[in-house]
């Protein structure tokens, strides 16, 4: 029996990059897959509805079962049409795998609140979306799954993005928030951070022999090399497995810290601005993380 076997999935932004390769790698795992995506540019400017029914077409081919819908994440209405949608189409919904996303890069003190909004509501306010509307289904079958996509420009950090950022570190929250809310009707929520030459990250310049040594060894980091992982969260074999997070980079995969209480400091008498300045902080800035971005802790080649 294959993974995947009986199961519906829902994976939003399946039109192309990482979410094409879950769409592609469910559907051959043996799931019934409904194909979001709006069809729209990095920025989430303009729509078209070809590159779902391609990815759908696709895996008819090769004899999978898919069905395309094309309504966006980013509003509660049409979030719930996404999985109504699966539950027509297949009469049940068993994952939710969150993966749309839009990228508006600029420094804080230029950012508009548009730019803010527009990416806040795709990735952080449409996963809340879509897992809410699968919610009831989940809870009533006592069954389901979900899989976010958080980003390590979150979980360490990255210039130009405080957007997704902190959306993508929101997710992280969303995600643990639900696996404790929902592990009593056995739903399980996890998140994968992966690494992968989509044209998300396909803007890199590449004008000097450096860059293109650069950009040559980040191609290999394929988006189908994150599939597998989602398959396996996504199936029965990962029953147990919930509030977790996994980075995945090429063959590399991580499990990331969460956040714990790293060091502490105690008065009897309590604290001043003194006092803190002359005991705690001298105690603790042994311990205090440096400004790194995502690439600073993730400094070697992909493997
Ligand atoms: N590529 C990476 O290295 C990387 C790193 C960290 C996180 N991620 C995350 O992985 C996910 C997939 O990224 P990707 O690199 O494949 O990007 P991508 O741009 O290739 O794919 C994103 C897809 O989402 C769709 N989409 C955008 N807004 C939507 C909406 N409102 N409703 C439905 N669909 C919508 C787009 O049309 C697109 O097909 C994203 O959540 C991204 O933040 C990617």
């Amino acid at each position: 029996m294959k993974a995947l076997e009986g199961k519906s999935v829902v994976v939003t932004g399946a039109g192309g990059g990482i979410g094409r390769d879950f769409a592609l790698a469910m559907a051959a795992a043996g799931a019934r897959v409904l194909v979001n995506d709006i069809g729209t540019s990095v920025k989430g400017e303009g729509r078209d509805t070809a590159p779902a029914q391609l990815v759908v077409n696709e895996i008819r081919q090769q004899g999978g079962v898919a069905v395309a819908n094309t309504d966006s994440v980013a509003d509660w209405e049409s979030a719930n049409r996404i999985v109504q949608s699966a539950v027509d189409s297949f009469g049940r919904i068993d994952v939710v795998v969150n993966n749309a996303g839009i990228l508006r890069d600029r420094f804080f003190f230029n950012m508009s609140v548009e730019e803010w909004r527009a990416v806040i509501d795709v990735h952080l306010n449409g996963s809340f979306y879509v897992s809410r509307a699968a919610a009831p289904h989940f809870k009533s079958q006592n069954s389901g799954c979900y899989v976010h996509m958080t980003s390590t420009s979150g979980l360490v950090g990255n210039l130009g993005q405080a957007n997704y950022s902190a959306a993508k570190l929101g997710i992280v929250g969303l995600s643990k928030s639900i696996a404790l809310d929902m592990a009593k009707y056995n739903v399980r929520s996890n998140c994968i951070s992966p690494f992968a030459w989509s044209r998300m990250i396909g803007s890199i310049p590449t004008e000097t022999d450096e860059q293109r040594a650069r950009v040559g060894k980040l191609k290999s980091m394929k988006t189908a090399k994150i599939a597998p992982l989602a398959v396996f969260l996504a199936s029965d074999a990962a029953r147990d497995l919930t509030g977790q997070v996994f980075a995945v980079r090429a063959n590399e995969i991580f499990l990331m810290s969460q956040s714990r209480p790293l060091r502490s400091v105690h008065r009897a008498e309590g604290w001043t601005a003194e006092t803190i300045s002359s005991h705690a902080i001298p105690a603790l800035k042994a311990h205090f993380y440096p400004l790194d971005r995502s690439q600073d802790v993730f400094s070697w080649d992909p493997l």
